[in-house]
């Protein structure tokens, strides 16, 4: 009962396994983290073959846009290939200048002292990343809806974002439903709407019951996606979509009624498919409803990869922690992990998007977070998440705000600046 609260209030691993890092093991890891490195970075960026309406809109609306000084070295650049290096300047907003923080991701308020792991910036190999600036993002999504689909860690993102955003302008908030934990924004000078939908799996599920009550299992039905993110669609013009950590718990698939795999579970006559295999299946089944979408023209999908949990010496439930003060190397990064392996299945499945996409003008890009943040072990709350009746279990999936989450605002920020055209 316990484990089971816990889970839907904030962390969601049920039998988590080898996320964490294993230091004895990182020396190995070295050769293949080249190997992948080399493999994967020629799909992380897909360029759009067709102009989408927020780019035509953009130009038509003829909004005085300023350009970013990085300009264009952005334009043919992989975003997502690099390393943190030291910028005593890196945050925008402090817990003082932004009242939105949630109190589980505000770190010092709950108790954190180090603070140098505010002190980084990421910087991509072949150019920089432009710093977040709320004037520009509010001027390319004017008169626009963005809508952000995910769990608990993509609401986290939502919440980075507001504090950016308000340091431009300071939204109203519009809609809250705290049972579906849907949440709307209105940025009235620019007229753009903020969305955060929530939806743990994509896709329709519910929790087993056995012998009468519920239990930590979940059946989640392929053949329909969850109703909570596909009402907004055809008058949505960004969608940010992510999943991942609900996953790692016992889990039945079905697609038309019938079982057709299972997540951590030993049964004669069923397919176990792992983690990555029904991240897989949600995925392409959330997306192909994407490219389905007749209504939805000109729609751009970013498609957020796996954002790693940082569990060391144990797992949440086993008096794992993450307590580190600053980042990893790259060298250091565990890419046999399976926050690695879900990483490159999202990929796999946002390229299979991207060439359905190009048929009927649908844009698909790639937000590729997963190895920046396995760089970052220092930055989850920790045992600073505020927590009174769970004393004991460290939050090490979310990310304290301020924070590293903030750079996949400025990675959003790129690639609005990319897609609206205003970098060319
Ligand atoms: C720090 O960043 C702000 C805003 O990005 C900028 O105005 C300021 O000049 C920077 N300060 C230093 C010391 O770089
Ligand atoms: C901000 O953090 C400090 C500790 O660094 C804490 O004393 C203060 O209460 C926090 N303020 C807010 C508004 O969260
Ligand atoms: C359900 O209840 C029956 C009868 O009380 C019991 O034999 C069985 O083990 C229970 N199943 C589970 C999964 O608890
Ligand atoms: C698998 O076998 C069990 C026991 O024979 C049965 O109860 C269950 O319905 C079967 N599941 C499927 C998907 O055939
Ligand atoms: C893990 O345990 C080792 C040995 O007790 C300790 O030195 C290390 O600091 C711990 N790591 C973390 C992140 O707490
Ligand atoms: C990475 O390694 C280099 C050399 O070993 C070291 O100087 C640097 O501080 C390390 N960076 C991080 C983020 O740990």
């Amino acid at each position: 009962m316990k484990s089971a609260n816990f889970q839907d209030k904030s962390l969601n691993h049920h039998n988590k396994r080898d996320i964490c890092l294993n230091s004895g093991r990182l020396a190995s890891f070295f050769f293949s983290s080249l190997a992948l490195t080399m493999l994967f970075s020629f799909f992380l960026y897909f360029p759009s073959p067709f102009e989408a309406i927020s780019r035509s809109e953009i130009q038509r609306k003829g909004v005085n846009v300023i350009k970013p000084s990085e300009g264009n070295s952005i334009l043919h650049c992989d975003l997502f290939k690099g390393h943190w290096t030291r910028d005593h300047n890196a945050s925008l907003y402090e817990n003082s200048t932004c009242s939105t923080i949630p109190e589980s991701k505000n770190c010092f308020l709950n108790g954190r002292t180090d603070k140098d792991f505010l002190n980084w910036r990421w910087k991509p190999e072949g150019c920089n990343l432009p710093r977040f600036d709320p004037k520009i993002f509010l001027d390319m999504v004017r008169g626009n809806k963005m809508a952000f689909i995910g769990d608990s860690v993509a609401e986290n993102q939502v919440h980075s974002l507001l504090c950016l955003l308000s340091l431009g302008e300071i939204p109203k908030d519009i809609y809250k439903n705290e049972i579906d934990r849907n949440r709307v924004w209105h940025f009235s000078e620019h007229d753009f709407t903020l969305m955060n939908l929530r939806t743990n799996f994509l896709v329709a599920g519910e929790q087993r019951s056995i012998n009468g009550s519920l239990s930590a299992t979940y059946n989640l039905h392929i053949d329909k996606v969850d109703k909570n993110w596909i009402p907004n669609l055809p008058t949505t013009d960004y969608v940010i979509i992510s999943e991942g950590h609900w996953f790692f718990r016992p889990i039945y698939l079905y697609d038309g009624g019938k079982i057709i795999g299972c997540v951590y579970c030993n049964e004669p006559n069923i397919t176990n498919v792992g983690v990555g295999g029904a991240i897989r299946l949600t995925f392409r089944a959330a997306l192909a409803h994407i490219n389905g979408c007749k209504e939805c023209r000109g729609l751009v999908t970013v498609v957020r990869t796996f954002s790693p949990a940082h569990f060391e010496n144990g797992t949440w439930n086993t008096g794992g922690s993450c307590s580190r003060t600053g980042p990893l190397n790259e060298s250091d990064v565990n890419l046999e992990s399976e926050a690695w392996e879900v990483r490159k299945i999202q990929i796999e499945e946002a390229e299979r998007a991207q060439k359905e996409g190009e048929k009927n003008g649908k844009t698909f890009v790639i937000m590729d977070v997963t190895k920046a943040m396995l760089m970052r072990p220092d930055a989850h709350p920790g045992d600073y998440w505020g927590n009174h009746w769970m004393k004991g279990y460290r939050d090490c999936v979310h990310w304290c705000m301020p924070g590293p989450i903030d750079m996949w605002n400025e990675f959003l920020m790129a690639i609005l600046e990319i897609e609206t055209g205003l970098v060319s």
